[in-house]
């Protein structure tokens, strides 16, 4: 099974376990050392784990696109490395295979997992307080925002709408319902 993870850890020693072709993305090169160095210890083959040692962010538009079974986001969790993570991720997972989002507590996390959940390109099949896995089932990634309902449900009007509350609310102006839903609805 062709794998890819970004961070590094217990999962990987995981992957190594199971013979997995793994590659793995991680900025510390201490940390793959301390990986390397506990499967020796314990007798696990790493001769298929490839580590990139670098930031996810800048070389995982570089691995192969549509050669991985299982993709485990699991890096940087920040804005916007998470979603550089998520876009190539989904580029390099074949059809079919599988995305792992750890730490769906972090904001970013659960963001990219709820869209997916509304994306027509993934079932998701799990989720829960702490993870997500999504299969891939066609390529969505590169589509505009107004075909991702995710998106659309998320902008129609509702900007619009909320600045006037806010003004309504913040200021008192007079205006009536019935001129709010005027300007809401664009008449
Ligand atoms: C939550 S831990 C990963 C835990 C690991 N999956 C495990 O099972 O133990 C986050 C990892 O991301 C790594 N990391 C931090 N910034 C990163 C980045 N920009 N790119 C890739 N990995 C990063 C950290 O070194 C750390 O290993």
């Amino acid at each position: 099974m062709n794998t890819l993870e970004t961070g590094a850890g217990l999962s990987t020693i995981i992957f190594a376990a199971n013979g997995c072709q793994h590659t793995c993305i991680i900025p510390d090169k201490a940390l793959a050392d301390r990986v390397q160095d506990y499967c020796r210890s314990a007798s696990i083959d790493t001769s298929n784990v490839r580590f990139i040692i670098s930031k996810s962010c800048d070389v995982i538009h570089q691995v192969s696109r549509s050669a991985y079974d299982l993709i485990l986001i699991d890096g940087c969790h920040g804005f916007p490395s998470v979603f550089v993570d998520f876009c190539y991720a989904t580029k390099a997972l074949k059809l079919g295979g599988a995305l792992m989002i750890d730490d769906m507590h972090i904001y970013t996390c659960n963001l990219i997992a709820c869209f997916m959940q509304s994306d027509p390109g993934w079932n998701v099949e799990l989720m829960t307080y702490r993870f997500a896995v999504g299969i891939k089932i066609s390529d969505t990634i590169d589509k505009e925002w107004a075909s991702q309902p995710f998106v659309v449900r998320r902008s129609a009007g509702a900007p619009r709408f909320a600045r006037l509350l806010n003004n309504l609310l913040t200021h008192g102006t007079r205006l009536t319902a019935k001129k709010i839903l005027g300007r809401v609805l664009g008449f």
